[in-house]
């Protein structure tokens, strides 16, 4: 009793460590479950570039071997050197780059293919040739036998050239157990090192893995290895069945890239093993700025909501959770971001509550008394609701723009305002305003509708205040960005005095109205405080 209490604390300090917070029942049921050590064979450049839009050059192959190499990668596939010459110069480059990784070549059993992976200097080749019923009667119209004396002659001469030879059984999740089986001995006959399972079409479900490769173990004595493709949504969980079960090695593709829907992502595999075993194959926390970095050279987006690195997948919204999350971290996250490189985000929208608003106010290093907050929060949801998310600087922004209004009394109320424009029509807006609790209702022309809207104003309320500046600022990029407006009025009739107004929303029209009224408030509440 006693021992298992100092068991499961020393694994809650681990986990405190590591800052890892998943569930205990995992502890349960896996802490007899030692998986040992785990191969990552990298394929991102050879099934990832099968990725139905994906072409890459020489010097981006190139990269990308670059950065799996200081990720840690054991193995890793360049290419398939039978496609072009193109493709030969790619992985010959990457094969004198001298990496630490193995650099391997895909190639189909025969020996032109085996020919064209020895002339790129590969001393790794992952020769394939597919078992299932429906392959062999549909694609190779080949029988068993033939295969399997293919695929045996095909070892044969690679293993004759002195190579590394992994050896596939395409579509082996849907090949009878019995051939597959055959096929594992005949291989290891003809001298094979590892011997990988290609769930090709992603159709096994995970105890189904379990149950395949509990088989192949009791006849296959090289290291086994499992590629599994995502078409169900289950390659990252089928690889760590298969490694439960007994296999060495999984193959991977960074950002889950490949045929289809993808192979098992690099990154969801290394979190799991870290996770769940805590085996640790790679340098975690390169793997945000690989991903990104992949991403970005290949051109797919990495989703948002992607596990490990996707924009939101350390992105906290709701007052609920970051109230949570400020407490600590275990309340929303399943482990740090900075265990993969990542950072966390408080995002402001339509869920945000007084405490994430402060909490990423002071993140900005802004802080806010008290009873502004609600405001600020208000503005928040009211811009959420129209469909825009306020991000940093818009934040900055907006604090700035409600607590520098408070600083004057609203004598001057914008009660109605509409502009009416378009092509070929003359810009006229009509505002109605309330000064001191007396309505003026005016409608003026303008070269535009923002100029109608202003001269509006100033006619409604003092046709001595004169626009001396206007300014117009997107806070950020993109269409949908909060517009910050500066109104500079002149008193042309006495003082000559400068008020300021600013506004701040997605509408520049409404805006610059907002900032408008306010700079007219400024001039009054001066007036108020002379008398
Ligand atoms: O999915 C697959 O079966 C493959 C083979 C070439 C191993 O990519
Ligand atoms: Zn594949």
């Amino acid at each position: 009793m006693k021992a298992r209490q100092v068991d499961s604390e020393s694994a809650h300090e681990m986990a405190e460590r590591r800052k890892i917070y998943t569930s205990h029942f995992n502890q349960m049921a896996l802490k007899d479950r030692k998986v040992g050590e785990v191969k990552i064979f990298d394929t991102t450049l050879r099934d990832g570039e099968q990725t139905p839009g994906i072409a890459l050059s020489k010097e981006d192959k190139l990269r990308i071997a670059e950065l799996l190499d200081e990720l840690g990668v054991h193995v890793l596939e360049a290419g398939f050197p039978a496609t072009s010459e193109g493709e030969r110069e790619a992985v010959r480059s990457i094969v004198n780059r001298g990496l630490n990784a193995r650099v391997c070549g895909l190639a189909r059993a025969n020996k032109n293919d085996i020919d064209a992976a020895l002339s790129c200097d590969l001393d790794y080749i992952h020769v394939f040739i597919a078992t299932s019923d429906i392959h062999l009667k549909y694609k190779l119209k080949m029988t068993r036998e033939e295969v399997m004396e293919r695929a045996v002659s095909t070892v044969e001469y690679a293993k004759d050239h002195g190579v590394t030879v992994e050896f596939s059984c395409e579509d082996a999740t849907r090949t009878d157990l019995s051939f597959l089986k055959e096929m594992h001995i005949a291989v290891q006959e003809a001298g094979v090192d590892v011997i990988n399972v290609p769930d090709t079409v992603g159709v096994i479900a995970p105890e189904a893995m379990n149950l395949l490769i509990t088989e192949l173990m009791k006849v296959t004595h090289v290291p086994l290895s499992v590629h599994c493709h995502d078409d169900l949504g289950l390659a990252v969980a089928n690889s760590i069945t298969a490694v439960l079960a007994g296999a060495k090695q999984i193959h991977v593709c960074v950002n889950g890239l490949g045929e289809r829907a993808g192979n098992a992502a690099l990154e969801e595999v290394a979190m799991d093993l870290l996770a769940f075993f805590g085996v640790e194959p790679l340098a975690m926390s390169k793997i945000g700025q690989v991903c990104k970095t992949v991403s970005r050279i290949t051109g797919y987006p990495i989703p948002n909501n992607k596990a490990i690195v996707g924009n939101n997948a350390f992105s906290h919204e709701s007052g609920i959770h970051v109230h949570g999350i400020t407490g600590h971290a275990s309340t929303y996250e399943a482990f740090g971001p900075e265990l993969v490189g990542m950072s966390r985000a408080i995002v402001m929208g339509k869920h945000s509550g007084a405490h994430s608003v402060r909490d990423k106010l002071r993140e900005l290093g802004v802080e806010v008394p008290d009873e502004y907050i609600p405001e600020i929060v208000q503005r928040i949801k009211e811009l959420a609701e129209s469909g825009k998310h306020v991000d940093d600087a818009e934040l900055i922004a907006l604090t700035d723009h409600i607590i520098s209004r408070q600083d004057h009394e609203e004598r001057v109320k914008l009660k109605e305002f509409a502009v009416f424009t378009g092509k070929g029509i003359t810009p006229t807006a009509t505002v109605t305003v309330e000064i001191d609790g007396d309505s003026n209702t005016v409608s003026q022309i303008g070269v535009g509708p923002v100029d109608a809207a202003i001269k509006a104003l100033r006619t409604a309320v003092d046709e001595n205040l004169l626009l001396e500046e206007y300014r117009l600022s997107a806070i950020t990029g993109g269409s949908d960005s909060l517009a910050e407006v500066t109104v500079l009025l002149r008193d042309s009739n006495g003082t000559g005095r400068l008020y300021v107004g600013k506004g701040i929303g997605t509408d520049i029209v409404q805006t610059s109205v907002d900032a408008t009224v306010e700079a007219i408030n400024r001039r009054y509440s001066i007036i108020r405080k002379e008398v």
